[in-house]
């Protein structure tokens, strides 16, 4: 049997523990295990590695792919599917593992729906896969988050100052949510619900009438506030995001004349190695997704429900994302003081 994987989309920390297990397994399965390079580009392009068990041990504790990633999308039209599904067959490959976040998960879904046996494993720092409470990357970036908002308070509360922190998520709320809840902001703004300016304000001015002359306020870089020019960039028609904490936080010096600055974390958030948690969940699914393998069992996504991981088929995952509700926003909500 040769078993094949890509990773694909925004790269994450805790890839490499996926391709780890996934080697280490289908090696003592008897089977081999190629890689293909820049995630469903590599297909397109016919360009791919065989991984080993010495490879894949000496990166497991690196951030990124060592296969790299892209976003480039294989079923953008009938040539690129054709192509794909050609290339794929030439290869002799028995099963392609698709490791990606929805864009990836939904490409995937079209590409088993035209031949291609696939098994998708969730990714994406966005935690807005559907399907899934485990995306790899999301908790590390939940963690970076938190260290920057630590180290914003201390020249904050040095200066009396307003700072804005802009996160990723794209048009989901989630890092804002819970890396501004574990780092102890005082206010998060999160693409799913309307900013509130007057409350916003109310918070910041009280915290001043206090005495807590600072406060750190992460907003979501999907939030819309409105005149901000956006090109469409990439193959899944995504629009690159970022420059809302900027205009947040000049509204908010107008508002309440407060000294305010900003910071876009950006890419910070996809860098560097994985925690814990990204690492041990990757190294579990990706040792199941091997039994799918034995079984030939295609066409289904393995997800972690609780500490479980379950299989959901990808035709229930694609174009599906999974957004923060107001219960979970509402509780957040109690902590902005
Ligand atoms: O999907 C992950 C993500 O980091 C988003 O949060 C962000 O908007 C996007 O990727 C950035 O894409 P790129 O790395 O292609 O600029």
């Amino acid at each position: 049997m040769k078993v094949s994987v890509l990773t694909g989309g925004g790269d994450a920390p805790g890839l490499n523990a996926y391709l780890k297990a996934i080697t280490f397994k289908a090696i003592d399965e008897g089977y081999e295990v190629y890689g293909f390079l820049d995630g469903w580009k590599g297909v397109l392009e016919n360009k791919y590695i065989k991984l080993s068990k010495e490879l894949v041990e000496k990166e497991y504790f690196q951030g990124g792919t060592l296969l790299g990633s892209s976003r480039t999308n294989p079923a953008k039209n009938e040539e690129t599917i054709n192509k794909a599904i050609n290339n794929f067959k030439a290869t002799g490959f028995n099963v392609l593992i698709a490791i990606g976040g929805e864009d990836t998960m939904g490409a995937s879904s079209k590409m088993f729906k035209a031949g291609i046996p696939v098994i998708g494993l969730p990714k994406t720092i966005d935690y807005d896969l559907y399907g899934t409470d485990f995306t790899v990357g999301f908790y590390t970036a939940v963690d970076i988050v938190r260290d920057s908002i630590e180290k914003l308070i201390s020249t904050a509360k040095s200066h009396h100052r307003v700072i804005v922190l802009e996160v990723m998520g794209r048009h989901a709320g989630w890092i804002a949510l819970y890396g501004g809840l574990a780092g102890g902001a005082n206010y998060i703004i999160i693409p799913e619900f309307p900013l509130d300016l007057g409350d916003l304000v109310k918070v910041i001015k009280d915290r001043y009438n206090r005495g807590q002359t600072y406060a750190i306020v992460v907003v979501a870089e999907g939030v819309e506030l409105g005149n901000i020019n956006r090109e469409v960039v990439d193959e899944y028609g995504h629009m690159k995001l970022g420059g809302v904490g900027e205009q947040l936080a000049k509204i908010i010096e107008k508002e309440t004349g407060i000294t305010t600055r900003s910071v876009n974390l950006g890419h910070l958030q996809r860098g560097g190695p994985a925690n814990s948690i990204d690492r041990i969940f990757p190294l579990r699914l990706g040792y199941q997704a091997i039994e799918l393998v034995k079984n030939k069992e295609f066409g289904k996504m393995l997800a972690i429900k609780g500490n479980e991981i379950v299989k959901i088929d990808l035709s229930q995952v694609e174009g599906k994302i999974k957004t923060v509700d107001k219960e979970l926003y509402n509780f957040a909500k109690s902590f902005f003081y």
